[in-house]
C-alpha cells in the first residue's frame, strides 16, 4: 500500500511531467480530470464536502456582479496588464469597497491575482468576460435560471412536489411571478434573450462530433433539384447549426432553412451562407414549408413536456412528402451513470419548462406515439458532452 506521501510525490512529479494543457487531446483531459476527481471524492473529509455544496454558487454571483460593474470591461480596457484599485474605479460602477470585495471574489475564483504591489493582474480567462465575448450572455442566463433554482423546493411545496410535466406551471413562472411561459417571456427581456441565443451557438464548441459528421448527408437527404428545401431547421435559434452545415457543404444543392421565433430571427446578425434563409415562425402552427426532404431539430422537443412535443411533431408530419425525413438531434439521457452534466440539464430543463431529458426508449416511444418510425439511431464515436443522438425517423 501506498502511503498519502508518496502518492502525493508521485502525482506531483506526474503533472510537473504533463505537456501544455492546450496540446493534450480534449478526451484525455477530460480522462485526467476524471481520474482526479476521483482522488477528491475519496479524500475529501465531508465536512469540505458540504461545504463546497453549499458555497459552490458565489463563482457565479461574483461574475454575474462583475459583468454588471464593468470590472471585466475595465480588465481588458488595459489590455491584460495589472491595474491598481484606483485605475479600476475610475473604470467601473458602484464604490470602491465593494470593487475590492468584488475583485477578492473574482481572484478565489482564479479570474486574478493580485501582484506583490497589490494591483491586479486579469487571467487569461478574466478576458472573455468583456461585453462582446459570449461568456457573459452564458453567466447572465444560467444566473436568471437560478432564481428557479433557488425557488425550487417552494415551488415543489406549492404542488405537492408532482413531478412538473407542464409548461405553465414551472419553478420559472413560480419564481419570476408570471403566467408566461420562458420563451414568452424572454420576448419582452431582449437582454435575457439576447443571452439565451448567444448560449444555445455557445453550446457547440464542447460537443465533439457534429450531426453531419456522422450522418450520411449528401447520402440520405439527397435532392434532385436546387429549388427544393434539403433541410429545416425547426427551432434552430440565430442558424449556428444550419451555417455550420453550409459551411460543411459549400456546393452542396438545395435550400436549407432555419425557422424560430420571429424576435429571435430578428437576432440574426451574422451571415448563414449560400442559399440559407431563416423564417420567423411558431412551431405549434402549420408548418408553411411543405415537402422539404428533411425536418431537424435539435434540442428543441427537450424543452417541451410530452404534451406539446407531440404537437410539435403532429404540425411536422402534416408538412411531410413521402420522401421526406425526419431528424431529432438530442440529448439522450443513458438508463443509468449519466453524467452529472446531463443530470444537472434534466433538473434545468424541469425547473424552466416542466420538461425533461428523455433516455433512448423514451425518445423512441414519444416519437411512436407522434406516429413516426424510427429508422436508426445515429451517434458519433466520440461522444460529446451535449447532443448525443440522432434520431433519424419517417412517418408511418
Ligand atoms: C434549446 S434552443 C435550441 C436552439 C438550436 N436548435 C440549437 O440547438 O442551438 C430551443 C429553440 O426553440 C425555439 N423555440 C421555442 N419555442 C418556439 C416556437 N413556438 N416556434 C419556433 N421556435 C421555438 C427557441 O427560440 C430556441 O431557439
Amino acid at each position: 500500500m501506498t502511503s498519502a506521501s508518496d502518492a502525493i510525490a508521485a502525482v506531483t512529479a506526474a503533472l510537473a511531467q504533463l505537456p501544455p494543457a492546450e496540446s493534450i487531446p480534449e478526451e484525455e483531459r477530460f480522462k485526467l480530470l476524471g481520474a482526479m476527481d476521483k482522488v477528491r471524492v475519496a479524500m475529501e473529509p465531508p465536512v469540505l464536502t458540504v461545504r463546497n455544496f453549499c458555497f459552490a454558487h458565489y463563482g457565479i454571483v461574483g461574475i454575474r456582479v462583475a459583468i454588471s460593474m464593468g470590472i471585466f470591461d475595465a480588465l481588458a480596457a488595459g489590455g491584460g496588464s495589472p491595474q491598481t484599485l484606483s485605475q479600476l474605479s475610475e473604470k467601473t460602477k458602484g464604490d470602491e469597497k465593494l470593487l475590492v470585495r468584488i475583485l477578492r471574489l473574482l481572484g478565489a475564483n482564479n479570474l486574478l491575482t493580485e501582484t506583490a504591489d497589490g494591483a491586479y493582474q486579469p487571467m487569461p480567462l478574466a478576458m472573455g468576460f468583456a461585453s462582446g465575448s459570449p461568456l457573459p450572455e452564458a453567466i447572465k442566463h444560467f444566473y436568471a435560471n437560478m432564481k428557479a433554482s433557488v425557488n425550487l423546493n417552494e415551488f415543489f411545496e406549492s404542488t405537492g412536489y408532482k413531478n412538473p410535466d407542464d409548461a405553465y406551471n414551472t419553478a420559472f413562472q413560480f419564481a419570476y411571478k408570471t403566467k408566461e411561459h420562458h420563451f414568452e417571456w424572454l420576448k419582452s427581456h431582449p437582454e435575457d434573450l439576447h443571452a439565451f441565443n448567444v448560449v444555445m451557438g455557445l453550446n457547440r464548441q464542447i460537443e465533439g462530433a457534429q450531426w453531419f459528421d456522422f450522418y450520411p448527408v449528401e447520402e440520405k437527404l439527397h435532392v434532385e433539384s436546387n429549388d427544393r428545401v434539403r433541410l429545416i431547421d425547426v427551432g434552430g435559434g440565430l442558424g449556428h447549426d444550419i451555417a455550420r452545415l453550409r459551411e460543411r457543404f459549400p456546393t452542396l444543392p438545395g435550400r436549407l432553412i432555419v425557422e424560430d421565433l420571429p424576435d429571435v430571427v430578428k437576432d440574426i446578425k451574422t451571415p448563414l451562407g449560400e442559399n440559407v434563409e431563416a423564417i420567423g415562425y411558431d412551431m405549434f402552427t402549420e408548418q408553411p414549408v411543405k415537402g422539404a426532404k428533411s425536418y431537424y431539430l435539435r434540442t428543441v422537443l427537450h424543452d417541451w413536456p410530452d404534451k406539446q412535443a407531440l404537437k410539435v411533431l403532429e404540425r411536422i408530419r402534416e408538412a411531410m412528402a413521402d420522401d421526406s425525413i425526419l431528424l431529432i438531434n438530442e440529448n439522450t439521457l443513458p438508463e443509468k451513470d449519466a453524467p452529472e452534466f446531463s443530470i444537472a440539464l434534466d433538473i434545468l430543463m424541469m425547473e424552466m419548462y416542466g420538461s425533461l431529458e428523455r433516455t433512448e426508449k423514451e425518445w423512441i416511444d414519444l416519437l411512436e406515439q407522434a406516429k413516426f418510425k424510427v429508422v436508426k439511431v445515429w451517434r458519433s464515436e466520440s461522444q460529446g458532452v451535449g447532443s448525443n443522438a440522432l434520431y433519424e425517423a419517417v412517418p408511418v
